[in-house]
């Protein structure tokens, strides 16, 4: 086994654990074009119950790249989940097919649950609401690879703070760092509670409605769409929906060298005339989750330190 067997929670991991998958991530940069055979023999079962295009496919891909198999389940319809048959039992039968499992799950605490019944390492591919941690592990790989650092950055995450998961892990995965976090967000739409009283307590923290506010100061605004289909009632949706939008006129009053980042999809909060802007890293940043899941599969399978 290597550096963790499960990838759960992104607060499971220490600043030197997360240092390490980022060196290790731009160790993989050359094997992603030339590929490997490290893990030749090894079987990737990835398990997705919500659509996915990204973390699905660079998993896979990552797999393939350094030599290993896929088995994958992206249809739960096409799965005996179909029949009844819960995430506990899905698990104790694909353990026996696979050397890891990639979990993507509509319900918090599934990928913990699914750990407590693997004996083969589990990742988590998105729980629910909750957390994304392979994505805030690629978010970070992306800021140090066009900061050279993260201490020291003025970082914004706007949009929906509450149910977006992947700004939960990264608001986590940063509060490891000396940044400075602004929460930019609609008051329906704040971070939840918990998470900023966790992180209070040991970066920066500041909430606040309008960007513009800080716009001039950042280093990085990280960007998420309104988790539509997580809201309990539509009405409070409409409220909110279109409430923020990243354009030309937003990204004449930030720094030359802001960087604008986005976990995808998009669905209006950045308009197409960014993409070719120098701000715009969203679509390098799905490269680099390439190269950090080939990290992330290394690690938790020991073919690297
Ligand atoms: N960023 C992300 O999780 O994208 P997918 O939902 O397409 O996997």
């Amino acid at each position: 086994m290597g550096l963790f067997k499960d990838l759960i929670s992104i607060k499971d991991l220490t600043r030197e654990e997360i240092d390490h998958v980022l060196v290790t991530a731009d160790a993989m940069e050359p094997l992603a074009a030339s590929g490997s055979d490290m893990l030749k023999g090894k079987i990737l079962a990835s398990l997705f119950f919500e659509p996915s295009t990204r973390t699905r496919l660079s998993f896979e891909a990552a797999m393939l790249k350094l030599g290993g198999s896929v088995i994958s389940i992206t249809e739960p319809r096409v799965s005996s989940v179909e029949k009844g048959e819960n995430l506990a039992d899905t698990i104790r039968v694909v353990e026996n097919y696979a050397d890891v499992i990639v979990l993507r799950h509509p319900l918090e605490g599934a990928a913990r649950l699914a750990a407590e019944f693997s004996s083969v390492p589990i990742i988590n591919a998105g729980s629910g609401a909750e957390e994304h941690p392979t994505q805030a592990l690629l978010d970070l790989f992306t800021i140090f690879k066009n900061k050279g650092d993260i201490d020291g950055l003025n970082i914004a995450l706007m949009g929906d703070l509450r149910y977006g998961r992947t700004v939960h892990s990264l608001a986590y995965a940063l509060s490891n760092y000396a940044v400075n976090l602004y929460l930019v967000s609609p008051r329906l739409l704040r971070m939840r509670r918990e998470i900023v009283e966790d992180i209070s307590g040991k970066i920066k923290v500041e909430e606040l409605e309008d960007v513009e506010e800080i716009l001039p100061e950042l280093d990085v605004l990280y960007v998420t769409r309104i988790q539509k289909e997580r809201f309990p009632d539509l009405e409070e949706y409409e409220k909110v929906k279109g409430s923020y939008k990243v354009d030309l006129n937003l990204l004449s009053k930030a720094r030359e060298d802001l960087i604008l980042l986005h976990p995808l999809p998009r669905v209006g909060e950045i308009a197409p005339e960014v993409d070719s802007t120098r701000h715009a890293k969203y679509f390098q940043q799905t490269r680099f989750g390439l190269i950090t899941r080939m990290a992330i599969l290394a690690l938790v399978l020991g073919a690297v330190d």
